[in-house]
């Protein structure tokens, strides 16, 4: 039985649900996994997770589709970058398979706080592992837990589909040199000053330029960007310090192959942004978010598609997308694994 939540009014924060997934490494292999229903975790005040802040963690969400499956999308790509970012910060990588099958359990076991079909709620699941040993000098741990959780979310952005206002950071994305395309702990920790500053002064998110020169765009705190030129085409942020976004790379491919449009994937100048006719926000929580102002000090750009709804191709993109996801357009080979 599903539970009995408001979906339609959630909005993106943690509800503890019933099941967890917990595998620990140890002596050089992770044992066999399982299912667990404590939220909590006790460790070593000294574990390396809080020393020297080693742990990472992915996003991805499962969905409820039209004709009443639960399925997640691309868990395949959430594995591998959960492998990438592991690598970057010398720890095991939980083996690519063991991932979404660890994923398919834990949503399976949650079944009843997945959000129906039309609620505009999803099930947001939270891959993690962290050093769980105690380490004082500066090295890496040698004992991990790998988790899974899950949590019912309903839009990252309050007001749902409508249009944000951003500013042009002034603080760089402070991720330490080479870390800023993986997802780690520590990249997002660097950035909670910049966001609380942005939210204290009214605005949504926060563009990031990139910090050797201050003149091109890179991302958001949790999002990357899309834009569209006034002839059609998709430009999107080529950079090695972003997230290389699932949501971003999935859109490259349905501009190019279900809306017949063009796509530049490229370095994109501060500069070009006032010339854009629509600009969004793209990733697993945002979705596809747009933005409707961005605001550099005196400088406010007014994106043409304007602050009252998407623009027509963002919500075409919108509309394949999500379609996609839920079951409503056919999906390329592989994109959707089917949970039960
Ligand atoms: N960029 C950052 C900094 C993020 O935190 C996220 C969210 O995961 C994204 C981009 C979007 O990535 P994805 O589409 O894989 O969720
Ligand atoms: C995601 O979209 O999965 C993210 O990680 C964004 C944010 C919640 C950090």
């Amino acid at each position: 039985m599903k539970k009995d939540l408001d979906w339609s009014s959630l909005g993106f924060g943690y509800i503890a649900t019933d099941y967890r997934y917990s595998s620990k490494f140890k002596d050089g292999a992770w044992d066999e996994g399982q299912l667990i229903t404590d939220s909590m975790i006790t460790l070593s005040e000294c574990a390396g997770v809080f020393q020297y802040a080693q742990t990472i963690f992915e996003g991805l969400k499962a969905y409820s589709t039209k004709d009443g499956h639960i399925v997640c999308f691309r868990p395949d790509l959430n594995a591998a970058r959960m492998a990438d970012s592991a690598k970057r910060l010398e720890m095991p990588v939980f083996p690519e398979d063991r991932f979404i099958d660890a994923v398919c359990q834990v949503v399976k076991a949650n079944q009843d706080w997945v959000p129906p079909y039309g609620s505009g709620a999803t099930l947001y699941i939270r891959p993690y592992m962290m050093g769980t040993n105690p380490v004082i000098g500066v090295k890496p741990a040698n004992e991990y837990e790998f988790r899974v959780f899950a949590t019912p979310v309903g839009p990252y952005f309050k007001g749902g589909a409508k249009p944000i206002v951003i500013k042009v950071s002034d603080f760089d994305r402070a991720a330490p040199h080479g870390t800023g395309h993986i997802k780690a702990g520590l990249n997002y920790a660097m950035s909670l000053h910049a966001i609380v500053t942005a939210h204290d002064e009214g605005f949504a998110e926060n563009m990031y330029l990139d910090p050797e020169s201050r003149t091109k765009v890179e991302e958001t705190g949790g999002a990357n960007f899309i834009f569209i030129t006034k002839d059609g085409t998709l430009v999107t942020p080529k950079s090695d310090s972003i997230l290389p976004s699932i949501t971003r790379r999935s859109i490259m491919y349905v501009v190019e192959h279900y809306l017949g449009m063009k796509v530049e994937h490229r370095p994109v100048y501060f500069d070009e942004v006032k010339d854009f006719a629509e600009c969004g926000l793209c990733g697993t929580a945002a979705v596809i978010s747009p933005v409707g102002r961005i605001v550099n000090h005196d400088t406010v750009i007014d994106i043409p598609a304007g602050m009252e709804e998407m623009g027509p191709v963002t919500k075409k993109l919108y509309d394949t997308l999500t379609g996609i996801q839920m079951g409503s357009i056919e999906a390329p080979e592989g994109w959707i694994k089917k949970i039960c």
